[in-house]
């Protein structure tokens, strides 16, 4: 039998930062319409739409998103549905496109991301965040997530000796893939010295070991095989979704070093896609807190559990290295709007696919992968993209 496959024809993202000058509504809206106009067709080829986002009401005030979002993109009358992941909440909007298209229900389909964190303070911002981690145990307590990633960060390095040095290092290599990209909140490049030196946040974190707080939004438009052959000349197609869960607090779990969700995700996703590890030539990683990318190309399976800090040091996940991880910057240098992540990871996929990346271009890259986390690793989407 063939396996099926869905297209990404078109692609549309704003600029990534503290944007004060546009609303919520501006930034979904400009997205959309890039991806629209990127696809080629009418927003009347607009079949539905599913947009990512995490708190809007507790962020910028605003609720009742999938009826807003086809308003403004003068796009009503079309069935359009926000979801809600935490962090993976784009990432959960494109699997939900994704299946949408692939059981015949809409042959195309929008998947958007949105997020306007900036307009609050970061206190409010970091308990509208805590609502992803567990409220009882968790947030209540005084929990915060640079405060969980550092418990895991901890563990790790009590089990396998990672070091303070390698977890920086990916705070290194992802700011210096931002300086290349035009919509990162931080186009700069920062030293091993100035992570390490950089203010205390929750040890050992800190500030440059933490992804920002920031506005942004992304849309894909997605289309069956059919329509994607008469409209798109450089499709690139989705091969696999996976989605996996695991307990909401952390202290629930069996290794706090470790992130089930997302290796059980990654198993079926190479399933699905009948690839293996040594198919995927690059991938966007959920890099909220440095010590979450060494987490990630762990459960990937880019290298043995425990060898994420070893393998990030000996330059593999660099570009030009033998799996470059995070070329947009990642989330620490291209910036979180957190419910627009998952959308613009598969941005930077299809860009890397039809070889329009730049000087973040991975040479022949052919096949990719997003990985998008909610929480601390209670929701993981993992999508597997490929060029013709
Ligand atoms: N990396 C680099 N620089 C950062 C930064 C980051 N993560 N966060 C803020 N800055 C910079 C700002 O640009 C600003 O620079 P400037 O003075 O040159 O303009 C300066 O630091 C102060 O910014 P401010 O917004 O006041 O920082 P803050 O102390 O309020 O917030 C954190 C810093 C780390 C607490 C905040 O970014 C944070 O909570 N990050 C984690 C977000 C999160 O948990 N996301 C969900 C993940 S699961």
């Amino acid at each position: 039998m063939t396996k099926k496959r869905v297209a990404i024809i078109g692609v549309g993202l704003t600029k990534f930062g503290e944007l004060w000058e546009k609303s919520y509504r501006d930034l979904i809206t400009e997205a959309g319409l890039k991806a629209i106009k990127d696809a080629g067709i009418e927003g009347a080829d607009v079949k539905e739409l599913f947009v990512g986002s995490m708190s809007p009401g507790l962020f910028a005030g605003q609720e009742h998103i999938g009826a807003l979002v086809a308003d403004n993109a003068g796009l009503t009358g079309i069935p359009a549905t926000r979801v809600e992941a935490a962090c993976a909440s784009g990432g959960i909007a494109l699997r939900q496109a994704y299946t949408s298209v692939i059981s015949g229900q809409s042959d195309i389909v929008v998947a958007g991301g949105v997020e306007k964190m900036t307009d609050v303070p970061t206190g409010i911002a970091m308990t509208a965040l805590m609502g992803a981690g567990d409220e009882e145990w968790e947030a209540f307590n005084g929990a915060t997530f640079p405060a969980l990633y550092a418990l895991m960060a901890r563990r790790h390095m009590l089990e396998y000796g990672t070091t303070i040095e390698q977890i920086s290092m990916v705070s290194v290599k992802n700011h210096a893939n931002a300086k290349h990209n035009e919509y990162a909140q931080f186009q700069y490049e920062v030293t091993l010295e100035d992570v390490l030196n950089s203010a205390p946040v929750a040890e050992p974190l800190r500030l440059l070991h933490c992804s920002p707080i920031t506005d942004g939004a992304a849309a894909v438009i997605l289309a069956s095989e059919e329509k994607a052959k008469e409209l798109c000349d450089n499709p690139v197609w989705i091969t696999a979704s996976a989605l996996a869960t695991d307990t909401l607090a952390l202290h629930d779990r069996k290794s706090l070093s470790q992130t089930n969700a997302a290796i059980i995700a990654a198993k079926e996703a190479y399933r699905r896609a009948g690839v293996s590890v040594k198919d995927i030539d690059f991938a966007e990683v959920h890099d909220c807190f440095a010590i979450a990318e060494i987490l990630a190309i762990e459960a990937l399976g880019f290298c043995k559990i425990g060898a994420g800090g070893k393998y990030t040091e000996d330059g593999h996940t660099k570009i030009g290295g033998e799996r470059p991880v995070n070329t947009s910057g990642g989330l620490k240098g291209k910036g979180h709007p957190v419910g627009t992540t998952g959308i613009a990871q598969a941005i930077e996929a299809t860009l890397q696919l039809r070889g329009t990346a730049g000087k973040r271009q991975v040479k022949g890259a052919e096949t990719g992968l997003t990985h998008n986390v909610g929480g601390s690793g209670a929701t993981a989407v993992i999508h597997i993209y490929e060029k013709d």
